[in-house]
């Protein structure tokens, strides 16, 4: 645990909370730092260079220690400070909220590509009033973010959670999206009527049995959010068999995928009648985001 004192300035008790979750073998020490100095604080990174050289109060020596006790039980940043940064948009979470993480946006760089795709003469394709949905939406990441890039797209997220649902259905408001966004329990895409031409989803993908092995920090991730089922391709069985219903002749779907999983996954949707594109790799080169279109049909 880092000793932190009233004495000690601003710069000093990050330094010492960033050697502390070094030394704890944390991934991003010096990032985590200035996070939870920052919220501790109430100081924003400006904030943080300006008063620098200030000595802590006692009180906020006492929230900074209490923020450093919980990282280093290893819970993750995000949860302590109950937002994520996701494509640019501030996400608050609530426990029935997976964390968003950033590879999940490349499922939103392979929808906005497929979107590109269409040709629809004179207007820009991301204009168009497109009818998109998001399967297992979670915070909204996926629904607020391709909201937030196609100004005329209408959208619909579904979850099994309710309080889920409702955190979404907060980020779209505090981000002036919901007028263009609904959300409803359902199992996947069956509660939806009308095709859409643009599905997404980050289902969960994890094989049962892996679930015990997770790092601690994603283990606070809530486990209907994580298990997919014995193999993990539970819920893409599911998406693939609805996909078909919930499709525009010439619709799209991107779902993201665990490591591994894109034969597997592609398989599934190739046996639904659906034509998948090789995967759009995430920043660290793993097949993340499988984009499935409609068969053109053959006269
Ligand atoms: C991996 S999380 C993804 C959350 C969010 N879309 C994201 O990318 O951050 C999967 C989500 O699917 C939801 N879910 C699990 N089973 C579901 C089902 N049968 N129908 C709808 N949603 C489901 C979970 O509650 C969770 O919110």
């Amino acid at each position: 645990m880092p000793q932190l004192s009233r004495d000690m300035t601003i710069a000093q008790a990050r330094r010492a909370l960033a050697d502390s979750f070094r030394l704890a073998g944390l991934d991003s020490p010096d990032l985590d730092a200035r996070l939870l100095t920052g919220h501790a604080l109430a100081l924003d990174h400006t904030g943080l260079m300006r008063e620098s050289s200030r000595s802590l109060g006692e009180t906020e020596a006492h929230a900074l220690s209490a923020l450093a006790a919980r990282r280093l039980n290893r819970e993750p940043v995000a949860r302590i400070l109950g937002h994520k940064e996701f494509w640019g948009l501030l996400l608050r979470l609530n426990e029935a909220t997976l964390v968003p993480r950033p590879e999940t946006e490349t499922v939103v760089e392979a929808a906005l590509a497929a979107i590109d795709s269409i040709n629809q003469g004179l207007d820009g394709p991301r204009t168009r009033a497109l009818r998109i949905a998001d399967l297992g939406t979670g915070s909204g990441a996926l629904l607020v973010a391709l909201l937030h890039e196609l100004p005329n797209a209408l959208g619909i997220g579904t979850d099994v959670s309710r309080e889920a649902l409702a955190a979404a259905r907060d980020n779209a408001d505090r981000l002036g999206l919901l007028p263009r966004a609904k959300f409803m329990v359902s199992d996947f895409g069956a509660a939806l009527t009308g095709r859409f031409d643009l599905v997404v989803s980050n289902p969960p993908y994890i094989a049962s049995g892996d679930m015990a092995a997770l790092p601690p920090e994603v283990r606070l991730d809530p486990s209907r959010a994580l298990d997919g089922g014995a193999d993990g391709l539970d819920c893409y069985r599911t998406i693939a068999g609805q996909a078909p219903r919930l499709l525009k002749p010439d619709g799209h779907l991107v779902v993201e995928l665990g490591i591994g999983q894109e034969p597997a996954v592609a398989t599934l949707f190739r046996a639904a009648g659906l034509t998948p594109s090789p995967a759009r790799p995430d920043l660290s080169g793993i097949p993340r985001a499988l984009h499935v279109h409609v068969a053109t049909m053959t006269p």
